[in-house]
């Protein structure tokens, strides 16, 4: 991307495109956040539920926020303005929009947090100390970070200027490039990883475990969680997908790329739970730890594994790539903004962005220290016991990035014509009408019905 984003840029391939998507959606929720989730809800209901969402709230709703993109060609708060205002629609449909600035915001706060774990872990990798964990010592590691505030505070600054440096000097081109082999080979060392795991007692186990759906382990609590994250994993409801759909071309099938981004993003994340797993229940650990998992279960892996000191390197290499690719992601919408509606440079705005979320960021780091036990909402039955981080987490994933995805939905399903949206996606009738009737009725109901459900 160039340094006016506002411009009527354009990706310079299909490739570029997809592989800016695909940098987006692949990231810590796919190799961080899917497994620990899954572990907390019971293994192959949660993973069932999830591929649903995706195939039926997720992939149309990406579909639909590139659509309106490559329409608008403008940030996602001016995209949402134009269109409805050439449709006749209410202005408030550029709600879409705020809200998508205002979740990248809480997002990414606590998004760096993880990305510097996975920095503190290249570290721990490359000074041997995997090799000497055992399944007791496991999570010692982990436990030892999280115990130490100033410890993450470093690693989380260090991955948010990671972030700043990016965004503000436009250099996301090499990233892209860089992406283009760093992605490839995330995907070659996940499998590496699910060998190891197949080598463990646990794998046949782990496998079951993951596939076969116990509906019994499953609560609302849980369905709600699966939805939510395909939201998070496929990076939509906050106009991120929509400010890429801006860059797009006309001659793009939106329809085919989009299934290709969701089918990348949905067997890296498979690959993540196939590798966790075995290792988790051959060792006797605890599926449902927390947001520590994949920290407490690969390094044990990695040391037991021939090789393992490069391997964990690498992996965690690998990781950071992942989440700096995501996080530049989760930047831009708001940078976009600043730059736009303030007299701000596009180096200015970075700043500020950057480091107003890495203060927020501070209230997720003492989340998992020294204020562990402070529960600003505690005093609801439902949020009873939440700390900063989980109250971010869900405000994000449970609540801002569906609804927004339901106004996408909805307004690309019942506000605009079908004609005009027809020709945007390019489809058979019969695709169309396919398409159409999961976008108008099936997606909106399924988001409604899972709120409905758990609230
Ligand atoms: N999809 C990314 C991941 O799975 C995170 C992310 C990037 C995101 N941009 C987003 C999540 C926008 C929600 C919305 O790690």
């Amino acid at each position: 991307m160039s340094s006016k984003p506002h411009s009527h840029a354009q990706w310079s391939s299909r490739l570029a495109f997809t592989l800016a998507a695909v940098g987006s959606s692949v990231g810590l929720g796919n190799i961080w956040k899917f497994p620990y989730m899954t572990g907390e809800s019971g293994g192959g209901a949660f993973v069932l539920v999830y591929l649903i969402c995706i195939l039926l709230i997720g992939l149309p709703i990406l579909m639909s926020e590139w659509l309106l993109g490559r329409l608008g060609q403008k940030n996602p708060i001016s995209t949402m303005s134009h269109i409805s205002a050439r449709l006749k629609r209410s202005p408030a449909w550029v709600l879409i929009g705020v809200a998508g600035v205002l979740g990248a915001y809480l997002i990414l706060s606590f998004y760096s947090v993880i990305g510097g774990w996975a920095l503190a872990f290249i570290a721990d990798a490359a000074s041997g100390s995997f090799e000497t964990l055992t399944s007791d010592t496991a999570g010692s590691l982990f436990g030892g970070l999280l115990g130490d505030p100033t410890t993450l505070l470093a690693w989380h600054s260090a991955f948010m200027l990671m972030v700043i440096l990016v965004v503000a000097g436009g250099v996301a081109g090499g990233l892209e490039r860089a992406a283009k082999i760093l992605m490839p080979l995330l995907a070659v060392m996940l499998i590496v990883l699910v060998g190891y795991a197949a080598t463990t007692d646990g794998f046949a186990d782990a496998a079951a475990w993951l596939l076969t759906p116990d509906f019994s382990k499953l609560d609302k609590d849980g369905v709600l969680a699966a939805m939510g994250h395909a939201f998070f994993t496929l990076s939509l409801g906050m106009g991120i997908m929509m400010a890429y759909g801006s860059y797009l071309s006309d001659d793009v099938n939106i329809g085919r790329t989009a299934l290709v981004v969701v089918v990348l993003d949905t067997v890296i994340a498979l690959l993540a739970g196939l590798a966790i797993f075995p290792v988790v229940f051959s060792n006797g650990l605890d599926a449902a730890a927390g947001p520590g998992l994949i920290f407490q279960t690969l390094p044990l892996a990695f040391g037991r594994m021939p090789g393992g000191e490069v391997f964990g390197v690498v992996f965690f290499v690998l990781l950071v790539f992942a989440a700096w690719t995501s996080g530049i992601s989760l930047l831009e919408p708001i940078v976009e903004w600043l730059e736009e509606k303030t007299p701000m440079s596009r180096v200015g705005s970075a700043w500020v962005a950057g480091i107003a979320t890495w203060l927020l960021g501070i209230a997720t780091i003492l989340s998992f220290n020294l204020w562990s036990d402070v529960a600003p909402l505690g005093m609801f039955a439902k949020f009873e016991g939440m700390t900063i981080f989980d109250l971010l987490d869900y405000a994000t994933s449970k609540l801002m990035l569906p609804l927004t995805g339901l106004a996408t939905i909805v307004f690309v399903g019942w506000f605009m014509g079908r004609d005009e949206v027809r020709s945007q996606l390019n489809m058979s009738d019969s695709a169309f009408s396919l398409w159409s009737f999961v976008a108008r009725y099936i997606a909106p109901i399924g988001v409604v019905v899972v709120f409905a459900s758990s609230l």
